[in-house]
C-alpha cells in the first residue's frame, strides 16, 4: 500500500494538545499514523521542514452564490478560492437565488460539491422558507438530505414569535442555529456604522445596539430549548460581553468574527469606499479591541471568512446603492496572522483551534474525522509557510470576484499545500514533494 508521507514539519493538532514535530502518514483517505514514520519503499514523500502542518483548515461561513449567482462565483471557483486559501472544508450560507431551504436544495449543493468541487463544502439550510422569516423551512428533511446548520443569514430572523419556533425546531435536529443579527427596525436603510463618520458622509448609521438586541433576545428566548446558538460575524464590542455572559453561565452559545471586523475601521468608508461597504458594518478601533479581547479570553472560538462575492460593477454604484460584501477566502490565513499572531495576541494552537476543531464541532463535521489529524479521521491537511512574504493580489485570486479592500497588502505567512481526503490539491512548491516514478501522478 503506498502511502503519503508528510515529514518534518512542526504539528499543530489542537483537537489532540499536540504542538511538536511529526510526521504524518496518510492511506486511503484516512491519517494512518502520525509521529515518527519509517519511510517505504513504495510512500511518497512530502519534505514539511520549516512548515506548520494542521489539521484542514475549515471556513463554516462562506457564500458561493450557486444556485443563481453564477457570474460572482460558483461552487467551483469557491472551492477553488478555499483551496488557494488554505481551506480544505466550507460550509456555504443559504441565501442564493432561491434559498437553500429544501431538501432537494441540499442534495443539489452536494451534487455540485461532489462534480465540481476542489473541496468539501457543506451546504447549511435556510431556518424559514425564502429566508422570508414567515414560514419554517423542512428543517429535518435538509438535515437527513445533509444540511449541517441552519440559518437565514444575510438577513436575520427577526421576529420572536418565528425565532422561538425556529429554536425548538433547529434543536430537534440536533444542529446548531446560526443568527445574522441585525435588528431590522434599527437598520432599515442603514449602509455603514452609525458614527462620527457616518454623520459626515450623510449616510444611514446601522448602530452596535442593533447587533447586540437580538443576541440578547436570542439568548434570553433559548434558555428554554437549549438549542446551540451561534452569532455569527459579530462586528461590536458589546456583542462580546453578551456572549461572554451567557458561556459563563454554561449555555450552548457560540460566536465568531471576520478578518475585515479585526483589521478594518470605518474610516475606511470616508471616501465612499465600497469595497469597506459589509454587513454587519466596520466598527471602531475600540470594537477591534474588544474583539481580539474576547478571542484571547476565549468568548470567541471560530475565525470564519463570511466570503462574499459581488461583481466589481455592482461595487461601482453610489455607497448606498452598492450591495454589502467582502471576499477573503484566498487571503484568510495571513490577515489571522496580522491581526492575531503578529501581535502576540494569539498563538498557534489557539489559531489552529479557531480555524479547525471548533468550526467542525460546530457544524458536527469532527463525527466525520475532519478538524482533526487522530489517526483514522480525514486525510484533510494544510501546510503553512510561517515565514512566507508576499502582497496580496486580488486578480491573482482563484475566487470569480474581486470585492476586496486588502490589495496590495504586503503580509507574512502563507498557505502552501492542501490536501483533501489524501489527494494533493495544491502545492505551491513542487520541490518539496519526492515521489516514487510508479506511484506519483
Ligand atoms: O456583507 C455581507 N454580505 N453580509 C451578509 O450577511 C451577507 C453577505 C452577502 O451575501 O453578500
Amino acid at each position: 500500500m503506498s502511502r503519503l508521507i508528510i515529514r518534518g514539519g512542526r504539528v499543530v493538532d489542537p483537537s489532540q494538545n499536540l504542538d511538536g514535530q511529526a510526521d504524518i502518514a496518510l492511506a486511503e483517505g484516512r491519517v494512518a499514523a502520525i509521529g515518527r514514520i519509517d519511510v517505504g519503499p513504495d510512500d511518497n514523500v512530502i519534505d514539511a521542514e520549516g512548515l506548520i502542518v494542521t489539521p484542514g483548515l475549515i471556513d463554516p461561513h462562506v457564500h458561493l452564490r450557486e444556485p443563481g449567482e453564477e457570474d460572482r462565483e460558483t461552487i467551483k471557483t469557491g472551492s477553488e478560492a478555499a483551496v488557494n486559501g488554505g481551506f480544505t472544508t466550507v460550509c456555504c450560507m443559504p441565501n442564493t437565488q432561491p434559498a437553500i431551504d429544501d431538501d432537494s436544495k441540499v442534495e443539489f449543493i452536494l451534487r455540485q460539491a461532489g462534480r465540481y468541487g476542489s473541496c468539501r463544502v457543506h451546504p447549511i439550510g435556510a431556518a424559514t422558507k425564502q429566508r422570508k422569516g414567515e414560514e419554517l423551512a423542512e428543517m429535518g428533511l435538509m438535515a437527513e438530505a445533509g444540511a449541517v446548520a441552519f440559518t437565514d443569514d444575510g438577513g436575520c430572523v427577526a421576529s420572536p414569535g418565528m425565532m422561538r419556533r425556529v429554536l425548538t425546531y433547529v434543536h430537534m435536529t440536533g444542529k446548531c442555529f446560526m443568527q445574522h443579527c441585525q435588528e431590522p427596525t434599527l437598520t432599515a436603510g442603514s449602509v455603514m456604522h452609525a458614527g462620527a463618520n457616518s454623520m459626515r458622509l450623510g449616510l444611514k448609521g446601522w448602530p452596535r445596539v442593533a447587533e447586540e438586541l437580538i443576541i440578547e433576545r436570542d439568548i434570553r428566548l433559548n434558555r428554554s430549548f437549549g438549542c446551540r446558538y451561534h452569532a455569527q460575524h459579530i462586528s461590536s464590542g458589546g456583542s462580546v460581553e453578551i456572549v461572554a455572559r451567557a458561556r459563563a453561565e454554561g449555555q450552548p452559545v457560540t460566536t465568531e468574527v471576520s478578518p475585515h471586523h479585526l483589521l478594518l475601521t470605518d474610516d475606511l468608508c470616508r471616501d465612499y469606499n465600497t469595497l469597506a461597504k459589509v454587513n454587519p458594518p466596520l466598527r471602531e478601533q475600540v470594537d477591534i479591541d474588544a474583539l481580539i479581547q474576547g478571542i484571547k479570553d476565549g468568548v470567541i472560538t471560530i475565525l470564519a471568512t463570511d466570503h462574499a462575492p459581488h461583481s466589481l460593477e455592482s461595487k461601482q454604484l453610489e455607497f448606498a446603492q452598492a450591495p454589502f460584501g467582502i471576499i477573503s477566502l484566498d487571503c484568510a490565513l495571513p490577515l489571522y496572522m496580522k491581526a492575531l499572531i503578529e501581535p502576540g495576541h494569539v498563538d498557534w494552537p489557539a489559531l489552529i483551534a479557531m480555524m479547525t476543531i471548533n468550526p467542525a464541532r460546530l457544524c458536527d463535521l469532527d463525527q466525520q474525522g475532519l478538524g482533526s489529524l487522530v489517526v483514522s479521521s480525514a486525510a484533510d491537511v494544510t501546510l503553512i509557510d510561517p515565514d512566507q512574504r508576499w502582497t496580496i493580489r486580488v486578480d491573482e485570486f482563484m475566487s470569480k470576484s474581486r470585492n476586496a479592500p486588502y490589495d496590495g497588502w504586503d503580509v507574512t505567512g502563507r498557505a502552501v499545500g492542501v490536501i483533501v481526503g489524501g489527494e494533493m490539491k495544491m502545492l505551491r512548491d513542487e520541490s518539496r514533494l519526492r515521489c516514487k516514478a510508479a506511484t506519483c501522478s
